[in-house]
Formats: structure tokens, sequence, C-alpha cells
């Protein structure tokens, strides 16, 4: 396989991280073309120094002197702010772009992506969940190259190879549960921010985590499902699997049920979506098998996490309700993290959310852009009454 051009958006994140983990173990493989983040300096520099990308983008207008002074006249370009961070999707030498972006801040960078006709390698499951009606149509006529991620979504990606798309029967969506499978509903309304952050099988980001907790993670994932693999929400079944080995599998109509599985380990599908349609020698995520292994299924209780049903119905509604349901979550996520929401109510505020806003069934990008910040607005205000 000839070198590939990479472009990394969020590279300082826990999946960009990871990405570049996966660039090291195979030498001369890949070529760091632009590395980008929000606002963490520190680590974009030392990423720099080791890849030497010939862009550097920082969100954070602020940071950008920072950048500058470090940086000096080196053979790099430093750009800054969201319009560069988008333009970066289309840069010439680039083969893939990894988008590991966190929240609908990664959307447009994907529509770019796609619109240059190059590889989406795509963490950032925000964008199909608020631009799904715009992603939909070109991935339905092929006109997109969108290599998940998520590990659940690789995991469907793979098993769909066994079969053919009108055989298939259900896609099981497996969670972990997260740390609070267990926990009596009665004990809900003392949940911490430490707590919620203790995810039992995954190390990721705090808003990921907190979604993983709530299982908005969950919900957010059936609706980057139905987008991906062009399927109604009455396909998809959700499975809590505490062990996270079996990252989702397909039912085909002969009853037969193709799962995917390895320990847990992010760099997995990573790989796979890189070197698609490749498999690698990778260290990472080996079964023992001599060992004992118990792998357990059951469904997950609705009431305990209302936002895994809100997500199914917002997944049917379609239109703009993704993108006002993910932009309330994320709203509320910051909240409960900055300690100014409980966590149980960041279900209230989504839903009150939802009911506030219209919606529109067949948005363009800027009905999108505009549910998600009416959306924002909502929220906020809501999230204020909460506080008083
Ligand atoms: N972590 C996982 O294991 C995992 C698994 C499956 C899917 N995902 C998905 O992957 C995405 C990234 O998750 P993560 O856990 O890696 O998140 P994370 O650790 O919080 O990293 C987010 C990255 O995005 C950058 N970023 C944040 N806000 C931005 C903005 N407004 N514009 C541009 N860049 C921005 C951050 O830069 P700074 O560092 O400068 O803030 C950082 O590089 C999410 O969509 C998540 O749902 C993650």
């Amino acid at each position: 396989m000839s070198q590939r051009g990479l472009v990394i958006l969020g590279s300082t994140g826990s999946i960009g991280r990871s990405t570049l983990d996966v660039v090291d173990r195979h030498p001369g493989a890949f070529r760091i073309e632009a590395l980008a983040a929000r606002s963490s300096v520190e680590l974009l520099l030392e990423q720099y120094r080791k890849y030497h990308p010939r862009y550097l983008c920082i969100v954070d207008s602020a940071q950008e002197r920072v950048l500058r002074s470090q940086i000096g006249h080196e053979k790099v370009e430093i750009l800054c702010g969201e319009a560069a961070l988008i333009s970066l999707a289309g840069l010439s030498d680039a083969d893939i772009v990894v988008n590991a972006v966190v929240g609908a801040a990664g959307l447009r960078a994907s529509l770019e992506t796609i619109r240059h006709q190059k590889i989406l390698a795509l963490a950032n499951k925000e964008s199909l969940v608020t631009g799904g009606p715009l992603f939909a149509p070109l991935l339905e006529q092929g006109k997109a190259q969108v290599f998940p991620i998520d590990s659940e979504h690789s995991a469907i990606w793979q098993a769909m190879m066994s079969g053919r798309r009108e055989e298939v029967r259900k896609l099981l969506l497996t969670s972990s549960g997260g740390p609070f499978r267990t926990l009596p509903a009665d004990r809900f309304g003392d949940i911490t921010v430490d707590q919620a952050l203790n995810h039992p099988t995954w190390k990721m980001g705090p808003k990921i985590t907190i979604d993983s907790a709530t299982l908005a993670n969950k919900g957010l994932e059936v609706i980057e499902a139905v987008t991906l693999f062009g399927v109604s929400a009455e396909v998809i079944e959700v499975v809590i699997h505490p062990q996270s080995i079996v990252h989702s599998m397909v039912e085909f109509i002969d009853s037969s049920v193709v799962a995917q599985m390895s320990l847990p380990d992010m760099r997995l599908p990573i790989t796979y979506a890189l070197f698609w349609p490749r498999r690698v020698q990778s260290e990472f995520g080996r079964i023992d098998w001599s060992r004992p292994l118990t792998m357990t299924f059951e469904t997950p209780d609705m009431e305990k996490f209302p936002l895994l049903a809100t997500a199914f119905d917002v997944a049917r509604t379609g239109g703009t309700a993704p993108a006002i349901f993910n932009a309330a979550n994320e709203v509320a996520v910051e909240g409960f993290l900055a300690g100014t929401l409980r966590f149980v109510e960041i279900a209230d505020i989504i839903r009150r959310t939802l009911d506030a806003v219209s919606m529109i069934g067949r948005p363009e990008l800027d009905d999108i852009l505009r549910a998600d910040q009416v959306a924002r607005q909502l929220a906020r205000e809501h999230m204020e009454k909460i506080a008083c």
C-alpha cells in the first residue's frame, strides 16, 4: 500500500492520541499532513515536534500567539479558527481525514471531507447524528466513504460483510451499561461527577464518558447507525454486555448472528478504518482463550436510563430532532461536569428542549445549524431555571 496522507482533527483528544499511536506502530504507512485541536496548545506542539505536519490548526484564537511564538520560522503553516479546521478536510495531499473532534463542532469538517471525496475515518458520531439528513442520501448513492471508528459501528460494518443488505434482520448494538448499570434507581439522585467519569471498561474523553453513564451515548449510536447503515430505528436493538468483548452484532434473516469481538481497545477499530480493506498485524485487543471468559447479555433498563428511549424516539422522528437532542445533551453534560446540574437532570433538560424547539422534517445544513443554536440557547435557559 502506498503511503497515505492523514489529517487528524482533534489530535490532542483520546481518539486523536490513539490514532497517532496506531501511526507510530506502522512506520512509513502514513504521512501526517495536518493536526488540529481546540486549545491544548502544549500537546499540539509536542505532536508537531514528533510528526512535522505541514499544517497545524488551533481553534481557540487565544492560543494562536503561543503556537506562533513557539514555532517561529519553521516550515509549517499555522492556522487558527473553526473555518481553518474545516478547510483542512480539503487538503489536496490528504487521503484520509480522521474526525476525532468532540460534539457537533465536527459536523462541517465531515461534510467538507465528503465534498472533497476523501475517506472520512469517523469518530465524531455527532456528525452523523446531527447531519443525518445530509449524509443519508450521499451514503445511499455511494457518494461518501465513511469508515466508522466507533467500535460498535466498526463491528457492524465488519459483520455486515457476512451477508447482503436485504438479508439483515437486526443490528444488535452492545453497551457496557456504564458505571450505573447495577445502581438502584433511588440512588441516581446522588451520582457525582467523579462516579460518572469512572467508566468500567473504556478510557475516553469526558463528554463521551458522561454520555456512556447516562446511555445517551448508546442513543447517539442508535441514530448514528440509522444514518450510516441506512436502516430504520426498528431494526436496531440495544443489548447490555458489561464485559465489552462483543462490540456489536448483526442478525441475518436465517437467524445467524455474526459478532465482532476483541478486548476493548479503540486502537483496533482505528486501525481497521485506516487500513481498510486490509487487516494488519496488531498486538492490542487480543483475547486470551486459554483463560475462562464469561460473557453476559441483558436488555437495557429504559426507566433508569430514559435517554435511550428518547434517542429511539428522536431517531424515528428524524429531520432536525437528532440535532436538537444532541445540542441539548452537549449543554446538559457541560452543566453536569461544571457542577450546575445533577445527573438525573440531564434527561429533563433534553426532554424540555425537544418539546420546545420546532422541528423540520427535511432540513438543509443551515436548518440543522440553526436548530443546534436554538436548542443550545433553550437548554441553557432551562438549566439556569433549574439552578435558581
Ligand atoms: N474516546 C473514545 O474512546 C471514543 C470512542 C468512540 C467514539 N468516540 C467519539 O470520538 C469523538 C472524540 O472523543 P474523545 O473521547 O477523543 O474526546 P476528547 O478526548 O475530549 O478529545 C476531543 C478532541 O477534539 C478537540 N476539540 C474539542 N472541541 C473542539 C471544537 N469545538 N473544535 C475543534 N476541536 C475541538 C479537542 O481539542 P483540545 O484537546 O484542545 O480540547 C480534542 O483534540 C467524540 O465524538 C466521541 O463520541 C470516542
